[in-house]
């Protein structure tokens, strides 16, 4: 399952294909896949509730490729979304609406519309203006939106602070003293049906104590709720476990992580019906897949500094220049070549931060193929035309086969043609 090198000439191969094969066929730089390692992910998730009323809704936001969103819609998945894009792709990838969840601090009137059409499961509401808002497009287009209040728990997850979202100052979700007096104008408003109470609290989490808080935290309002004839529907625990990436660090398994969140909501809310939801996406898809890249050639600069100039970059995987994440980089080829020196891997944008992996210790050559491990989630997600630069190609590999995720890879006069035809005449001048 996932990525070995399982022949003798030691080359790295996503279950029953080699990644040579690979680059051969759909070239570089591309993101290769894992559809067995994402299905067992998603089981682990599921399977850890037991018979516990649930739903695992995989954050798209993680990765939006349809064939991913059709792989996780056909084992039952439930979507969390944050735009009327990821709304539309999980439609599209058959997702069932009454399993989808909208998250998001910023929802646009066509984006409320969208979800009320389209009949989602819950928009979770991160503030007054925003449920104001929904109650005036449910009223317009006479339906009844079905809500949960985003609590921001004021809770530390103890994560790099970018990806840190439930501390007290942050934009996301509503403080904890105005979600009472929320939940009662929710109750007031026609258009608006109060299902549920969701939270987020940060990605990249490795231990179960500040989601354990978190729980504490919601129960507590949960009994308010009750005490004033609130009932709810479910309870939304959020994101998903962090992963590993470097090699040897310690993670915490999602069913462990399911495990604890169960026991933990049970033990402070008992004799509540609740359904629980939880909205992972980097533990699902990370480590199901690789960015596949070309080694252009090697330079060398000032003080014995060396870089492998590569053909993927900071446009097509952002996490290192973004946040300095660190992604495993190591040869497609076997690692058979020793060497001391250590290498920066660098990408051709013109950015000195446009290097994705720094000083590392990996024996490589003109022409080799590189891949940066852990990059299925964040990666193609967040990646862009930065330098013009056409976006990587996706294959999802299943056994011996490999089905390309997109219909062909992005080219230059794609960016062009998006906007001025180069049919048009007048694009001459
Ligand atoms: N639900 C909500 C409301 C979220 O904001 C997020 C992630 C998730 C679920 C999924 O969390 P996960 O299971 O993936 O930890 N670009 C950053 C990560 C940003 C995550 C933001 N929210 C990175 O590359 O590390």
């Amino acid at each position: 399952q996932g990525f070995g090198r399982p022949t003798p000439d030691g080359t790295l191969w996503c279950e029953g294909v080699s990644l040579e094969e690979i680059a051969r066929r759909f070239g570089t730089p591309t993101y290769v896949y894992s559809k067995a390692m994402i299905e067992s992910r998603f089981a682990a998730y599921d399977r850890a509730f037991g018979e516990t009323p649930h739903l695992v809704c995989y954050a798209v936001k993680a990765n939006a490729a349809l064939g991913i969103l059709e792989t996780l819609a056909s084992r039952g998945a439930g979507f969390d979304t944050v735009s009327g894009g990821e709304i539309l792709k999980a439609v599209a990838a058959g997702a069932d609406p009454k399993k989808i969840v909208f998250s998001g601090v910023g929802k646009s009137r066509p984006e409320i519309a969208l979800a009320l059409f389209a009949g989602i499961r819950c928009f979770n509401i991160e503030s007054i203006e925003e449920l104001e808002r929904i109650e005036a497009e449910a009223a317009r287009l006479g339906r009844r939106a079905p809500i949960a209040v985003r609590v921001n728990p004021d809770v530390d997850p103890h994560v790099e602070e970018r990806i840190a979202t439930g501390l007290g100052t942050s934009k996301f979700g509503v403080d904890r003293d105005d979600v009472l007096p929320l939940y009662r104008r929710a109750r007031e408003l026609p258009h608006v049906e109060i299902v549920g109470i969701s939270c987020h609290i940060g990605s990249q989490i490795q231990s179960t104590e500040p989601y354990l808080c978190m729980v504490e935290v919601l129960a507590d309002i949960v009994r308010q709720l009750h005490a004033e004839g609130i009932v709810l529907k479910h309870i939304d625990f959020g994101g998903g476990a962090g992963v590993a990436y470097r090699e040897g660090e310690k993670t915490l398994p999602p069913g462990e992580l399911v495990s604890a969140l169960v026991e933990k909501a049970r033990e402070v809310l008992p004799g509540e019906a609740l359904t629980y939801l939880i909205e992972p996406g980097r533990s699902i898809v990370a480590e199901a897949g690789v960015l596949l890249m070309r080694v252009e050639f090697l330079k060398h600069a000032r003080a014995g500094a060396r870089y492998a100039i590569v053909d993927a970059s900071m446009s097509e995987l952002l996490r290192p220049a973004l946040y300095g994440a660190w992604h495993e980089i190591e040869r497609v080829g076997s690692a058979a070549a020793q060497t001391e020196l250590p290498i920066s891997i660098a990408g051709p944008v013109c950015e000195s931060t446009d290097i994705l992996g720094r000083n590392r210790i990996i024996a490589t050559f003109d022409n080799d193929l590189l891949v940066a491990r852990t990059a299925g989630a964040y990666g193609m997600s967040m990646a862009s035309n930065y330098n013009s630069r056409p976006l990587p190609f996706e294959v999802l590999v299943s056994g011996d086969r490999v089905e390309p995720l997109q219909k062909r890879r992005q080219t230059p006069l794609d960016l062009i043609e998006a906007q001025r035809s180069l049919l048009d005449k007048s694009a001459a001048g």
